[in-house]
């Protein structure tokens, strides 16, 4: 049953009018829907068993084939902390503010290393698939991370930044070949005044697609500029529409801030993505 409070998430969520009808309520499906991101955190460090249930969570995530192509280094030591923080391009500093810091890896260097123990040729990790299986691994992990640390109480960010000097990051973490830094993850108790609206999102006819693609679909997220506008105005935030925002992440090699270099970092990890 839709009860008032869930009306208010699907309001906050899609704006009025743009909700999606027939949603299926339990407390799962409440959780996940209150998900916001944490920029603003307790000096408080993670209670005991946080990291382990977290962990727990990530490993329970499916994974390619079995494979488990993934690591997490989890960062407390303020130093490396701020080390972080300084190869991320300063744009997040609740990296240093926040009790942990996760660093996601995708990471190929243990089955890589079994293969060739074996006297493989360990060829198949020469391809771009290689890649992109751990990639995917570890975002699912981290999500399932995410949405335990939200449970318990608990805010996260992912910081895309840590791509921006993979390499840097790399050395810092002492990563072996053939794995990289996919994001981080900022987690500790989020400060009361984090508690904002939730970020809206597109309606569901932009994304929700049924039997076959239908290319008008792109055409429907015009109504997107106003939820996308209110929120930006009631955080404070400097006025940008959507279609601005996509404009600089598509056209501004600017808003790469390194990233650009990413091909170049993986391939001299050991990737060659054939
Ligand atoms: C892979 C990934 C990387 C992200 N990197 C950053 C980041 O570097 N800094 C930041 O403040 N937020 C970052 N975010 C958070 C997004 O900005 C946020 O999820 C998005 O604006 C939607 O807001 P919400 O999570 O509060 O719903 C990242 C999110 C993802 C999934």
């Amino acid at each position: 049953m839709q009860t008032e409070r869930h009306a208010q998430i699907l309001e906050e969520r899609y704006g009025q009018g743009h909700e999606p009808k027939g949603i299926i309520w339990n407390a799962h499906i409440e959780h996940m829907m209150n998900h916001r991101s944490v920029r603003r955190f307790l000096p408080d460090g993670l209670p005991d068993g946080a990291l382990e249930t977290m962990v727990a969570a990530a490993q329970s995530a499916s994974s390619s084939s079995n494979l488990h192509m993934w690591s997490v280094i989890a960062v407390t030591d303020p130093e490396v902390k701020s080390e972080l923080y300084r190869v991320s391009g300063w744009g997040n500093p609740f990296i240093e503010d926040a009790p942990a810091f996760l660093l996601w890896v995708a990471d190929q260097s243990r089955n890589n290393a079994i293969s060739k123990a074996a006297g493989g040729s360990a060829i198949v990790h020469d391809y771009l698939d290689a890649l992109v299986m751990a990639t995917i691994d570890t975002a699912l992990a981290a999500q399932n991370a995410a949405l335990a640390a939200e449970s318990l109480g608990l805010g996260v960010v992912y910081i895309g930044g840590m791509r921006n000097k993979s390499q840097e990051v790399a050395d810092l973490l002492d990563l072996p070949g053939y794995s990289y830094v996919t994001f981080g993850m900022v987690v500790g108790y989020p400060a009361p005044e984090a508690q904002g609206r939730l970020r809206p999102r597109p309606s569901q006819d932009v994304v929700l697609h049924r039997d076959r693609y239908e290319a008008d679909r792109a055409e429907r997220i015009s109504h997107y500029e106003g939820p996308f506008k209110r929120f930006r105005q009631d955080l404070g935030m400097k006025e940008k529409s959507f279609a601005e925002a996509v404009g600089y992440s598509a056209n501004d090699l600017l808003y790469m801030d390194g990233r650009e270099n990413l091909r170049a970092t993986v391939e001299a990890r050991g990737f060659k993505l054939r």
